[in-house]
């Protein structure tokens, strides 16, 4: 990917989405605003289409990426589903679809998704977003849509246009803004192909909800333990290129501060995930705050950005992980996503 591509700014019209699907039907890049984050979509059906994103994000290609559909019947028609994991998916659907919840289901052997989008797997990532735009755009294109994370891999997601833009211009296709993302961090990841549900990464969904749900779910407290069957989870990810300290209960003179509820004392630059202790409302300015005090820490000379500490329920398990992943010290390449 040496050359520069010119990256179509489209906005969410009728003419902006149907420009869109337009670029991704014909094998191109083009980032998209859901509820969650940014994504970097290409038509999932094709491998040529979806080597581009693995290239325009610098991704390793072991990384298997979440197929979008717009509804329920085309995400299922894409799975081989029987039995009680028939009936909790469709539970789930029914209860969570559209929105922030990717269920991992057996591939269909008449998947149209491409063994690259799948990295191979017998197992698939769908969701159905949520958002007027997002799923304007997958009912125009009528066919899966691959889409990780619209930045460069290992760093942190993006939450508008802008943000995309920043680390991906001249490297995609287009961006098609439909604003900021309402919810923040990405969908929650939950496999159903095993005897107990397990959740592979804690997200816009609460583990609460799921719980309440479908009954007994295997989540680790510490998520490092499943790391092998997502690989999106593997260490260093969400990475500023200032270091991040977790569960800060005092802030040193060359920290920036990433604080939630009443700020720590002491600290010259502070970004407040919520003054009032909102996790959702955190949640929404994660990846922002992070960005801004990487950038702006760094101009001033800091050396930490110092992380109060968050809450265990609810979102608060979401704003952790991808926490400790930003703490998480710097790996070899291929291991990021
Ligand atoms: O909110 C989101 O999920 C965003 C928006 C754009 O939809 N997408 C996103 O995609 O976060 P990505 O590629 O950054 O994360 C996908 C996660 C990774 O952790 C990946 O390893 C996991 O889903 N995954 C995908 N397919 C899988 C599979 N077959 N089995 C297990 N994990 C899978
Ligand atoms: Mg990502």
């Amino acid at each position: 990917m040496s050359d520069t591509l010119h990256t179509e700014r489209l906005t969410a019209t009728p003419e902006g989405i149907r420009r869109a699907a337009e670029l991704l039907k014909a094998g191109k890049l083009v980032a998209f605003g859901t509820e969650t984050v940014y994504g970097l979509g290409a038509i999932a059906s094709s491998d040529t289409a979806v080597a581009k994103i693995f290239a325009a994000k610098g991704r390793p290609r072991f990384n298997p990426l979440i197929s979008h559909l717009p509804d329920a019947e085309s995400a299922f028609a894409q799975a081989s589903l029987s039995g009680r994991m028939e009936e909790i998916a469709h539970a789930l659907a029914e209860r969570f679809w559209p929105g922030p919840l990717t269920m991992v289901l057996p591939r269909s052997p008449n998947s149209t998704v491409s063994d690259l989008a799948a990295a191979g797997l017998s197992t698939l990532a769908l969701r159905v977003p949520r958002g007027k735009t997002a799923l304007a755009l997958l009912r125009e294109v009528g066919a899966p849509v691959a889409a990780p994370s619209a930045n460069v891999s290992g760093t942190v997601s993006p939450s508008d246009a802008f943000h995309v833009l920043r680390s991906l211009d001249g490297r995609i296709d287009a961006v098609l803004d439909s604003g900021p993302c309402s919810i923040g961090v990405e969908s929650t990841v939950l496999d159903l192909t095993r005897e107990v549900p397990v959740l592979l990464r804690p997200g816009g969904v609460t583990l609460e909800e799921l719980t309440a749900l479908c009954g007994p779910i295997r989540h680790p407290d510490d998520f490092s333990e499943i790391a092998p069957a997502s690989p999106g989870r593997l260490a260093s990810h969400y990475a500023p290129s200032l270091p991040v300290r977790l569960d800060a209960t005092s802030i040193a003179p060359d920290e920036a501060q990433l604080a939630f509820g009443t700020p720590l004392p002491g600290a010259g630059l502070t970004w407040n995930l919520s003054e009032s202790g909102n996790l959702e409302e955190a949640a929404a300015r994660l990846f922002a705050g992070l960005r801004f005090l990487d950038a702006e820490g760094t101009r001033r000379g800091l050396k930490t950005i110092a992380a109060q500490p968050i809450p265990r329920h609810g979102l608060g398990l979401a704003i952790r992980d991808r926490l400790r992943r930003a703490a998480e010290p710097r790996t070899h390449a291929a291991t990021l996503t």
